[in-house]
């Protein structure tokens, strides 16, 4: 099962809703309408700033809207849900916790009895390819591996819509790829709807079926563009790199 997402009219200023009424700073998304179909890949582009993490924020019901409103599966986003899992760029594990414990942890707000934390957490770290690595530390994980039980935490609590914070930004290249198919292969089989932020052309070209680019001050969407599948293409490359260096020029 997956869902679709609707943010309409978002508005966000951080600080409050009357920051710029008081002559302070703008708000860092003004505008924003976006709709991720269910079971969607969505990448979301755009230079360092322009409010991609705010934007999923309010997705994921950690930020509140100024103006507008978020909706998944037609209901009203009030604040976070284990409906929405998330993964930021910072695994944030707890060190003296194993894999597993992390995972088991994160599902105690659930309200699950331990047996079934246990069956879950273990059967997500199998779905990261992390089943021999349950009873290990963060310590005594790569950088990879600890983003596969960040990734494993979100999966556990059975979320249908999965939101990614640049996820990979601090993977060296190669287990960037790996992490890439990994997720890839995860969203095929599971249908999850997925909104993935990222800062990197690339990355979002050999990941999503439609990139949206987001930009401006206040942020907001310049444009957006299927992913044909096959080979990336030279041409869509460009036309989104333009869309990234000339952040005024909005073509939707
Ligand atoms: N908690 C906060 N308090 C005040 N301002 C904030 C806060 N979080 C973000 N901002 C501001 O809101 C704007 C958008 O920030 P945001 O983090 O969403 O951008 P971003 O696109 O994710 O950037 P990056 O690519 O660097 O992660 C920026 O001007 C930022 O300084
Ligand atoms: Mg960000």
């Amino acid at each position: 099962m997956s869902r679709a997402v609707r943010v309409e009219g978002l508005t966000v200023a951080h600080g409050g809703a009357g920051v710029r009424a008081r002559g302070g700073a703008f708000p860092a998304l003004e505008g924003v309408d976006l709709e991720l179909a269910a079971g969607s890949f969505t990448a979301l582009l755009g230079p360092s700033g322009c409010g991609k993490s705010t934007l999923l924020g309010a997705v994921a019901g950690f930020v509140r809207p100024a103006a507008g409103r978020v909706a998944v599966a037609g209901e009203p986003v009030t604040g976070p849900g284990p409906d929405r899992g998330v993964v930021f760029q910072h695994y944030a594990l707890f060190p003296w916790r194993t894999a597993r414990g992390n995972v088991e942890f994160a599902l105690k707000r659930l309200g699950l009895p331990r047996a079934e934390r246990r069956r879950r957490a273990l059967a997500a770290l199998a779905e990261v390819g992390l089943a021999d690595g349950a009873e290990k530390y963060p310590g005594q994980l790569s950088g990879g591996m600890q983003q596969r039980v960040a990734l494993a935490r979100a999966l556990a609590a059975e979320p249908e819509v999965l939101l990614l914070d640049e996820p990979f930004g601090a993977l060296d290249a190669l287990t960037r790829v790996r992490m890439q198919e990994l997720l890839r292969r995860l969203w095929r089989r599971t249908g999850l709807t997925v909104l993935f932020v990222t800062h990197d052309i690339d990355e979002a070209l050999a990941l999503a079926e439609r990139v949206v680019v987001l930009g401006g001050t206040p942020g907001r969407v310049l444009a957006d563009h299927p992913v044909p599948p096959g080979p990336p293409d030279p041409a869509l490359r460009e036309l989104i790199a333009a869309r990234l260096t000339q952040p005024e020029a909005a073509d939707v």
